[in-house]
């Protein structure tokens, strides 16, 4: 069963150039494209799904491609906000949110605010995410506290970015790319994979069901024997 998935949602550029048309064309695709992901998640009864829509490496990309990104967040985060009231979809966002341009940054504290309470499925967008960030913010949370005791691994997951959120079961990749890219790196630990070569434009119920079937054929071990 999958309580907790996570898509690291790559392709948008690839989807465009096979269609003549812009990175920005795909852009737009991709981010209809999570109200679509949202929904099939809602059906397969999943209850988190951890979105990668912007990393920490990302800020090296054109800044036009850049603020074409940043648009568009602060638009899935107003004209979502209504479906997710209607589907009891919370919002929260993990990453160095900080960094977004302030009209990205308003309209997500607005969306998260008014979805505090709903609990149907928490859609978690990282956003100026890397993994490796998460870490090292951490261990500065830490240091600020002046703590000199030794900390252990359960401890430390209270200073990453949602402490309260279990370890994704499953981690898809779209468009075929078999790399993390800086996403979640402590969480993913134990993590079951799942590539498809779908673009994330194109990512749909189906894409779903078929990462889902093979999620369900896997013995996850978490290094001992046959610990379901
Ligand atoms: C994913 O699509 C969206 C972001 C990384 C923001 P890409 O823009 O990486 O698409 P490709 O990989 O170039 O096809
Ligand atoms: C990972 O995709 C980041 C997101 C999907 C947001 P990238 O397209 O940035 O990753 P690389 O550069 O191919 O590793
Ligand atoms: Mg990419």
């Amino acid at each position: 069963m999958v309580n907790h998935l996570a898509i690291i949602m790559d392709g948008n550029g690839r989807w465009a150039e096979e269609r003549g048309l812009t990175r920005s064309d795909g852009h737009k695709a991709g981010a209809r494209q999570i109200g679509v992901a949202a929904r099939a998640a809602i059906k397969a009864g999943i209850k988190y799904l951890t979105l990668y829509a912007f990393s920490t490496e990302n800020w090296k990309r054109p800044k036009d491609e850049v603020a074409v990104l940043m648009g568009l967040i602060s638009e899935f985060a107003k004209s979502e906000l209504p479906n997710m009231m209607r589907d009891g979809v919370r919002l929260r966002t993990i990453g160095r949110t900080a960094d977004l341009p302030l009209a990205a940054r308003t309209a997500l504290e607005f969306a998260i605010k008014q979805t505090e309470k709903n609990d149907t499925l928490t859609i978690n967008i990282a956003l100026s995410y890397g993994g490796r960030a998460e870490i090292v913010d951490a261990v500065n949370k830490i240091i600020a506290e002046k703590r000199t005791a030794p900390i252990d691994e359960k401890e430390f997951v209270n200073y990453l970015y949602a402490p309260d959120i279990p370890d994704p079961d499953l981690l898809i990749r779209t468009s075929g790319e078999l790399r993390l890219s800086n996403f979640l790196l402590w969480e993913l630990s134990y993590s079951e994979l799942y590539v498809t070569n779908t673009y994330w434009p194109d990512f749909d119920e189906n894409t779903l069901a078929e990462a889902l079937a093979s999620f369900g054929s896997r013995k996850r071990r978490f290094g001992g024997l046959n610990k379901k």
